[in-house]
């Protein structure tokens, strides 16, 4: 018999895991999920206290996540037992269940990107708000939304089937590039609408007060750990195809700090937008397409720069497939972690557990292509409460159960002690206390959406 490690494919270069651990942080979340927190939580403020999240729980959780994946080469459910006993595989369970879950609803949304992309182009998007409405009403719900759910889905399925070198790394090689050139392109064009100066005035001048809304606090928390795929294993799982002994640290804190700023660099396009066109209602509070995760990206900005004619079109056309292109490289990374379990635990081909388990994400999607109040729980629930939850373990796990091992793999590539004691202070004192507040916080919004989906 082989031995596993002789067998198991790996990055071919160190580029190619980074690009591919950023793919995997830079998703929908960056692109309209952090311009809208960041415009509810007073701008710049908002956007310096989200840095300040990044940093102090960010980058070392992420460090911690990437070291277990090191250390063990091996999938999260195995690593946990492996280095915590018998006890922790509950928690490489529950990251299964996470992938499975944020998937097949991500997959959904990506599916509209898709359809608004080809549409964008096509110029077929009403430019009437309210034919807008109804037009995604019609193409993201029910079977139009199961068909790009679908073509999503198999997407996915085709790159994971290709392995780590040949389909996650190459498919990040090709597709990030592309994504920050058309960021950089989409921001500059904004530049040159009317009135977007206000748009960056109140994304960027910090509205002091709001900052000490303990819920704009615990949002900032939330944000910081959904963006950066936190919670779940997937870096661990991108972590275990290394073989070099890179500073893990280092790597970290690249990987967050690009997903910092191509966030930024979508805010900078999205507020001149909101501004020139008036749009301010709906990224303003208490109106319900702002409780909407998907109400300004896919109502309000479709239509309203579909008005501009075809430079409009194409500038639809060119942001829908950037949002294509961040979704895929985060959803092959959400399928990974669950296909390297069934691949390590049951000893299953890759051609088998990609193909079984992608098909049962995309039938587990279909309830949320029916309901966007299943949708909006379950992104609630998982997307929220239970990374915190697995982020909350896995620095517990990492700072407390394992942490002269874990220190000693740190010590790889990160030389300073000074350096490496910082990381094990925050990772022990410092993340547990505030994702259990930031917990704590979150429940009542759980309950919220809970109630709306069984419609009390
Ligand atoms: N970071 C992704 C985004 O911003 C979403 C996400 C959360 C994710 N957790 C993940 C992606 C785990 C991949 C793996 O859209």
């Amino acid at each position: 018999m082989t031995h596993v490690a002789d067998v198991r494919d790996s990055w071919s270069t160190r580029t190619g895991f980074i690009l591919a651990a950023i793919g995997s942080a830079v998703g929908l979340g960056n692109m309209w999920r952090f311009s809208y927190v960041a415009a509810e939580g007073g701008g710049a403020a908002f956007v310096l206290l989200y840095l300040l999240f990044v940093a102090v729980i960010g980058i070392p959780l992420m460090a911690s996540e990437l070291v277990v994946g090191r250390m063990t080469q091996v999938s999260p459910v195995r690593a946990l037992a492996k280095l915590g006993g018998r006890a922790w595989t509950p928690l490489g369970l529950l990251f299964v269940f996470c992938g499975l879950g944020i998937l097949s609803y991500y997959s959904v949304i990506a599916g509209w990107t898709i359809r608004y992309a080809v549409d964008g182009f096509r110029g077929a998007i009403p430019s009437d708000a309210g034919d807008a409405g109804a037009y995604f009403n019609a193409v993201g719900t029910k079977l139009p939304a199961v068909g790009t759910h679908l073509i999503f889905m198999a997407l996915t399925i085709l790159i994971v089937l290709g392995g780590i070198k040949k389909g996650l790394e190459r498919t990040a090689i090709i597709l990030m590039p592309l994504l920050f050139l058309l960021l950089v392109g989409l921001a500059i064009w904004a530049v040159t609408l009317d009135g977007g100066g206000a748009g960056y005035a109140y994304y960027l001048k910090p509205q002091l007060g709001e900052l000490l809304d303990p819920t704009i606090i615990t949002s900032a928390a939330g944000q910081a750990f959904f963006s950066l795929s936190l919670g779940m294993g997937a870096l661990m799982t991108y972590a275990s195809y290394l073989r070099s002994k890179e500073n893990l640290a280092r790597e970290a804190a690249t990987i967050a700090l690009t997903d910092f700023g191509v966030a930024f660099v979508a805010g900078l396009f999205v507020f001149p937008i909101i501004f020139h066109f008036d749009l301010g209602g709906v990224i303003g509070l208490g109106d319900p397409i702002a409780d909407n995760t998907v109400g300004t990206l896919f109502i309000s900005i479709p239509p309203a720069l579909g008005s501009l004619g075809t430079m409009g079109d194409l500038v639809v056309g060119a942001f829908f497939v950037m949002l294509f292109f961040a979704a895929i490289t985060s959803a092959i990374s959400l399928l990974e972690v669950v296909v390297t379990a069934v691949i390590d635990g049951w000893h299953w081909s890759r051609n088998k557990a990609t193909l079984v388990f992608g098909i049962l994400i995309t039938l587990l999607g279909i309830p949320s292509a029916f309901n966007l109040n299943f949708l909006a729980f379950a992104d609630k629930l998982i997307g929220n409460v239970l990374l915190m939850v697995g982020g909350l373990f896995t620095a517990i796990l990492v700072g407390y159960r394992i942490r002269p091992q874990a220190e000693d793999e740190m010590a790889q590539g990160l030389t300073s002690p000074g350096a490496r004691r910082a990381w094990v202070v925050l990772v022990r004192y410092v993340a547990p206390p505030v994702l259990i507040l930031v917990l704590v916080f979150s429940i009542p919004d759980l309950i919220t959406k809970f109630k709306t989906l069984i419609g009390i």
